[in-house]
């Protein structure tokens, strides 16, 4: 006969504290893993849409993995190891959707096979959970989980808006066949997933190779440089009404810096690690964010997309460089002019703009972020190479010579017919502005 003992309690009979850090630390890879697929594919996408539902979605991915990852320490106290263990073969599934046969297949797979596999896991962990044993994990789980149904929806909305008809029918199948490979090695869930040894082919798919120029929006006029100022510095910023559309363009053009902080994620994850993945998809989110500012802006006014020049000339005088030199590239020019913002900002607020004053003081707040990120990850980035930390000055120098370089080399075609779109729209602002 069995000792006697006082009976269980049904439902808090699951998920005891080991198994239950075991499960957290699979679900932390996938969310990595999830991060840095959805970031891989932003300079591949055209849509400025697309690019912004990316951005999210990695942004959530990251913070929801840095959740995850303090509850494992926490329950494994004292042991931070964080290896991949029985959950090998899974993530390799997971993993190889990076080799997408296109942008838009990316998101149709993020968007209809591996976030809800991710999402039906959280909801499985929230109903086998109970709030008194581990609240602190039910705590972040069950926003991943609305945070998931969000990204799902805003990324089928721009799937259906990227994917062309040629597109459709092997992003279908490339999908279905990734689908069917993560059934047969387990659903992401609460059970270890089977180890179904190193091969693994998904028919359809193409090895991921990091865009050397960007997907553009072809609403917009699309052309390296965006306005002219980037080719001729007598051409003033501007002041008053000049200065509101300045702001506005300018901003919308973070999409170079968007592309950049995308593909130094995905490059440089690997080396870097967990707390550079956290602050790049933060740093990727943010510059998504100041380019929906400006698109937001742009279209309240009442222009046309194809009225508005999108640019990407830093991010082609990267071309065939390496990823610290995107990196510093994004760390250099995007803080570069963070002094003049507050001026900026407080003569908008004197024009009695208060939205363009409000993004210009959310965007300042991020910069000086993003400043701090810059200082911290070049220096890693050259360590981690095997290169003198404090070389950093060196590497910003030869991105200031690329861009110069870049300049040098547009031609008068591309210069006047930004100098003549510029003059068009400023000329467009002044009716808008008579009329209103
Ligand atoms: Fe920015
Ligand atoms: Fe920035």
């Amino acid at each position: 006969m069995n000792e006697r003992a006082l009976p269980v309690e049904p439902e808090r009979a699951h998920l005891l504290r080991l198994d239950t850090a075991v499960t957290l630390k699979r679900f932390a890879h996938v969310e990595r893993a999830l991060a840095t697929i959805a970031a891989a594919w932003v300079p591949g996408v055209r849509r400025l849409e697309s690019k912004a539902a990316l951005a999210r979605s990695c942004w959530h991915s990251a913070t929801t993995a840095r959740s995850l990852r303090e509850r494992v320490f926490e329950l494994r106290y004292p042991d931070r190891s964080l290896d991949v263990g029985d959950a090998r073969s899974q993530l390799r599934v997971i993993e190889s959707a990076i080799d997408a046969p296109g942008g838009a297949a990316a998101m149709h797979a993020l968007a209809s096979v591996l976030l809800p596999a991710l999402r039906r896991a959280f909801q499985s962990y929230i109903e086998a959970s109970d709030d008194v044993a581990d609240g602190p994990t039910l705590s972040f789980m069950g926003p991943a989980v609305a945070a998931k149904l969000a990204d799902e929806s805003a990324l089928t909305k721009a799937t259906e808006a990227e994917m062309t008809s040629t597109e459709e029918e092997l992003a279908g199948e490339w999908a279905g066949a990734l689908r069917r490979e993560l059934e047969a090695v387990g659903d992401v869930g609460l059970d270890a997933p089977a180890d179904t040894g190193p091969e693994l082919a998904i028919p359809g798919g193409r090895t991921y190779e990091m865009p050397q120029v960007p997907a553009r929006d072809e609403r917009y006029f699309v052309s390296s440089f965006y306005w002219p100022d980037n080719f001729d510095p007598s051409w003033p910023y501007g002041e008053g009404l000049q200065l509101q559309l300045r702001s506005a363009v300018s901003h919308l053009n973070e999409v170079w810096a968007v592309d950049t902080a995308a593909v130094i994620l995905q490059q440089l994850e690997p080396r870097l690690g967990w707390d550079f993945l956290f602050d790049a998809a933060r740093w990727l989110y943010d510059e998504s964010r100041h380019m929906t500012m400006g698109k937001r802006r742009l279209e309240w006014w009442g222009f046309q997309p194809g009225e508005v020049p999108l640019g990407s000339y830093i991010y082609e005088a990267c071309r065939d460089q390496d990823s610290i030199h995107r990196l510093a590239m994004l760390s250099f020019f995007e803080t570069k002019n963070i002094g003049k913002k507050r001026t900026r900002s407080a003569e908008l607020g004197r024009l009695g703009d208060v939205t363009s004053q409000r993004d210009m003081d959310f965007d300042w707040a991020d910069e000086a972020i993003h400043a701090g990120y810059g200082r911290k990850w070049l220096r890693e980035a050259l360590r981690v190479s095997g290169r003198d930390p404090e070389a950093w000055p060196e590497v910003v120098a030869r991105c200031e010579a690329l861009v110069a370089e870049r300049v040098a080399a547009a031609t008068q075609q591309e210069k006047d017919a930004v100098t003549a779109l510029a003059r068009a729209l400023i000329g467009r602002a002044h009716s808008v502005a008579s009329a209103g």
